[in-house]
């Protein structure tokens, strides 16, 4: 089937990881089950069917080099687990729009617009031959994003939206339209990841519910050291976090308790590790008391990688098939705030009848 053209608008931690994620898994055997992926082979695309064709930045230590070389350039700080040999594709200068935060110019490197004028993204990315574009842009980045996803709409390329803007799961519906009239697929909206937070969070209540446990309260709060919880400082930059996070728990509930969720502080220190503390208050037989804690300590970026990877590959599949619009199985499965929300074990199912052909979308 050929490959995938993947270019990448953010090349922080979370693209260096699917990076290295490529590479890492290049010679994965797909009659084997291999730690770490949950698809060796999508469909006909196996991982090393992507080929990263060009990236969208604004921090001057990474445009005009190439990826392979930008991606170790600070302030990245995902650990490194594989070798990437030099890949012939490039950073570009973004529209730097509202994605860098004030008081994350100087930790993003942010290029001076006097000195450096951004490319057209939809022409950029016509040259460059993509056929995704995934958006890793920092949290809060709502004009920004909608400046690739019209990008990717001009160049007739396939999104997926990694963030918690809401285009794929546009209120208005207006950005889902506007994909399916152009015959292109959309996945989103924001990642989630392998085995994170929401995951976790969403697997412990829908075990209470089907338990008959009656939930009272629950929050889960989150801390880690990368540059998306340094952006993420400040509660107007996380606003649509808060939302896509807390809803991709309380969708599972069928009435209303007491719910705190979100990113919570940035510590430096902890780098790309992130550090989740979930507390679950509920009833059970005779009204009697039960609760759950529960700590996750995970590598931040590698777990979205981890899911992204499929996405790419669903997106691709989609474009063979000429399916245009949200992909609402892969969406469902694969982030926290899709148009439809359905538990995750149904949204698996969906997925591998997407890939059979079963599914539609
Ligand atoms: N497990 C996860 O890590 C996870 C899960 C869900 C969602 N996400 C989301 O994915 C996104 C990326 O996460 P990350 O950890 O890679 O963040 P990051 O801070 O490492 O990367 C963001 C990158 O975007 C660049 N950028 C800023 N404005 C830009 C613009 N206008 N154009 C092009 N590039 C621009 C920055 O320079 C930076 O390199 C975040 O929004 C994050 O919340 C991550």
């Amino acid at each position: 089937m050929g490959k995938i053209k993947v270019a990448i608008a953010g090349l922080g931690n979370c693209a260096s990881a699917l990076i290295q994620g490529r590479y890492y898994y290049e010679d994965a055997d797909p009659n084997e089950i291999v730690p770490g992926l949950m698809h060796v082979k999508f469909g006909p695309y196996h991982i090393s069917d992507l080929e990263f064709v060009g990236a969208f930045e604004v921090n001057k230590l990474k445009i005009g080099k190439k990826i392979s070389d930008a991606i170790w350039q600070p302030p990245n700080v995902v650990k490194k687990f594989a070798d990437v040999p030099p890949i012939d594709a490039y950073v570009y200068p973004g529209p730097i729009s509202d994605g860098v935060a004030p008081h994350m110019r100087k930790s993003f490197r942010c290029y001076d617009p006097e000195e450096i004028k951004p490319v057209d993204v939809a022409d950029t990315l016509k040259e460059i031959g993509a056929d995704v574009l995934v958006n890793f842009l920092p949290v809060g980045s709502e004009e920004g994003s909608r400046i690739y996803a019209q990008g990717a709409l001009d160049a007739s390329v396939a999104f997926a939206n990694g963030i918690p803007t809401f285009i794929v799961s546009d209120p208005e519906g207006v950005w889902p339209k506007k994909f399916e009239e152009k015959g292109i697929p959309i996945a989103g909206d924001d990642i989630k990841s392998q085995l994170g937070a929401t995951i976790l969070h969403r697997t412990l209540v829908k075990l209470a519910l089907d338990r008959g446990i009656e939930l009272d309260e629950t929050y889960q709060l989150n801390i880690g050291g990368n540059t998306d919880f340094e952006n993420m400082k400040y509660e107007e930059r996380l606003k649509t976090k808060r939302v896509s996070k807390t809803q991709a728990v309380t969708s599972l509930l069928p009435y209303d308790i007491p719910t705190r969720i979100g990113p919570s502080d940035y510590v430096p220190f902890l780098r790309d590790k992130k550090i989740c503390y979930l507390w679950l208050k509920g009833r059970k037989f005779g009204d009697q008391p039960v609760t759950i804690e529960a700590k996750l300590s995970v590598e931040d970026s590698p777990n979205s990688a981890g899911v992204m990877i499929d996405v790419i590959r669903a997106l691709k599949i989609a474009l063979d098939r000429k399916i245009a619009g949200p992909l609402i199985s892969m969406s469902a499965y694969a982030f926290k705030h899709p148009p439809k929300q359905f538990p995750d074990f149904e949204a698996r199912q969906m997925v591998e009848e997407f890939i059979q052909g079963k599914r539609e979308r």
